[in-house]
């Protein structure tokens, strides 16, 4: 009889501190990643760990995005980031970061029939719109909107610990199409142009572009190559672990919070420069050096002289330690739409140069600093006639369905808790207040008892 193989001891790590050692049970992903489980760390020793910016902590096991830093890899549920690039459209690979598999015939046209039902807002919130000033950054806008959207579909109560799964469901495609419509209302209302509406005669990208730059007055002339463009770079801003604005949805959804609300916090934080605001940063900055007048070399002293100071936006990431594979794919269809829409702008020629210079200068590659996925997006979105401003809000557009699949994954985990994470104190130890730091400006309220004032029962005299 054929002998059962003993499935091989768990790995454990140990720690050993003042005389007492303790296990850490070793966890090993799907693609070989490694975590010390310190889950009873606090509880076995009294200590916490330390970790600022979290570059050594794992938050959570997930399954939608594998990333290798090292290598330059990205995947979605699996597949290759690049093959969904050049063969998917962003609705398909919304589903699957949602669902975990690509959506069968049936199933693509039932989730675009969904989006096409959900993409027009309520119409109260479009006078939302002319309440922000004319100046507003429409990043501050979005967020504002998305949480707004609680009040008019509160389905998705805070309160019933297990939402059923539909409700996420329904809730996740009104936002998937809704975010597209107020995204480009916020462009509009930046104008001071009406509203085009959703039409549902076209698909996601066409639709969203119809509504940014189609008018009553003259229609919009939809450029395949422009809307092939779009579908790769929605793509490729997905999703991508556990970044910054998805751990702020992922924290703020685990104190229950309705998704709207979750999402409305990853806007926010996908706003910083240091994040998602970098796309802006970065055209500002070239900009900056086209004006200066300065060469791109001088520009490149500049920031290895500012230790940190002035940074070469679009450039390093916490990560990847080589090329972003995104910034790959963004730096080839960039040349491709310019050529296609026969736009000559001085903006890629500086960052190439850029680029150039930054490889060959070991101030940059002795720290791993490569061009990420923002270094290239925004000469996309100006050749596209997308202003600054929009980028980081062309950003959230795509990484949405990663927010929204990490978020319910983190509540069907049954291991969901509330985030909130431990503390070294190194302020004062206990001390009390000294005669002279009492406040005598404590004047001692004089004891008047108010009579409560009874209402007479009969007609209200009001
Ligand atoms: C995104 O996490 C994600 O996955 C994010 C993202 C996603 O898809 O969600 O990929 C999207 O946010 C991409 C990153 C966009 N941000 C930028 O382009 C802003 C510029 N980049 C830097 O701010 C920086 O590279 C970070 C914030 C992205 C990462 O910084 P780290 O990991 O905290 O590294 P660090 O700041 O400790 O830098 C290490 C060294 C320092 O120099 P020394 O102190 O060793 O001398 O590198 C230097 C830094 O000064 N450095 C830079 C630099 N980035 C780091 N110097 C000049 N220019 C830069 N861009």
């Amino acid at each position: 009889m054929a002998k059962t193989k003993t499935p091989p001891k768990p790995e454990v790590a140990q720690l050993t501190f003042r005389g007492q050692t303790i296990d850490l049970p070793v966890i090993i992903g799907t693609e070989n990643e490694i975590a010390f489980n310190i889950s009873n760390l606090r509880k076995q020793t009294g200590g916490v760990t330390l970790d600022y910016g979290y570059l050594n902590t794992g938050s959570c096991e997930s399954s939608i995005t594998y990333l290798d830093g090292e290598k330059g890899v990205l995947r979605y549920r699996g597949y290759p980031v690049e093959e969904l690039a050049a063969k998917s459209r962003f609705t398909e690979v919304a589903y699957l970061l949602i669902n975990g598999r690509m959506p069968d015939t049936k199933e693509r046209a039932g989730w675009s029939a969904l989006l096409n039902q959900h993409s027009m807002i309520h119409e109260d919130m479009s006078y939302f719109f002319r309440q922000f000033p004319e100046h507003a950054h429409p990043m501050a806008v979005l967020s504002a909107m998305v949480v707004s959207l609680s009040t008019f579909y509160p389905e998705l109560s805070q309160h019933r610990p297990n939402e059923p799964e539909e409700a996420i469901n329904f809730a996740a495609t009104r936002l998937m199409s809704k975010l597209r419509t107020i995204a480009a209302f916020s462009y509009k209302k930046s104008i001071g142009e009406p509203f085009v509406y959703p039409r549902h005669d076209l698909k996601y990208c066409a639709n969203f572009l119809n509504m940014m730059f189609g008018s009553p007055v003259c229609p919009y002339e939809i450029h395949p190559e422009v809307v092939k463009a779009l579908e790769v770079l929605l793509i490729l801003h997905a999703d991508h672990e556990q970044n910054c604005s998805t751990s702020a949805v992922r924290l703020v959804g685990s104190a229950r919070v309705n998704l709207y609300a979750s999402i409305s916090a990853g806007i926010c934080a996908l706003w910083g420069p240091l994040h998602g605001g970098a796309n802006q940063m970065v055209i500002e900055m070239l900009e900056d050096i086209i004006s200066s007048g300065k060469s791109v070399k001088e520009y490149v002293e500049d920031v290895k002289c500012s230790r940190g100071k002035t940074l070469l936006y679009g450039f390093g990431h916490r990560v990847y330690k080589t090329y972003d594979p995104r910034a790959k794919i963004i730096k080839k269809t960039c040349d491709r739409v310019l050529k296609t829409l026969k736009v000559n702008d001085r903006m890629l020629d500086v960052a190439l140069e850029l680029e150039a210079l930054a490889m060959q200068d070991e101030y940059f590659t002795s720290r791993n600093l490569y061009p990420n996925v923002d270094f290239y997006s925004g000469i996309i979105y100006r050749a596209i006639g997308i202003p600054k401003e929009m980028f980081t809000v062309m950003f959230a557009l795509g990484r949405l369905p990663g927010w929204i699949a990490q978020w319910k994954e983190a509540r069907e985990d049954p291991r969901f808790k509330l985030q909130r994470p431990r503390q070294i104190y190194t302020g004062p130890t206990k001390r009390h207040l000294l005669p002279e730091e009492v406040s005598t400006g404590l004047v001692k309220a004089p004891r008047v008892r108010r009579q409560p004032t009874i209402q007479p029962i009969g007609p209200s005299n009001s």
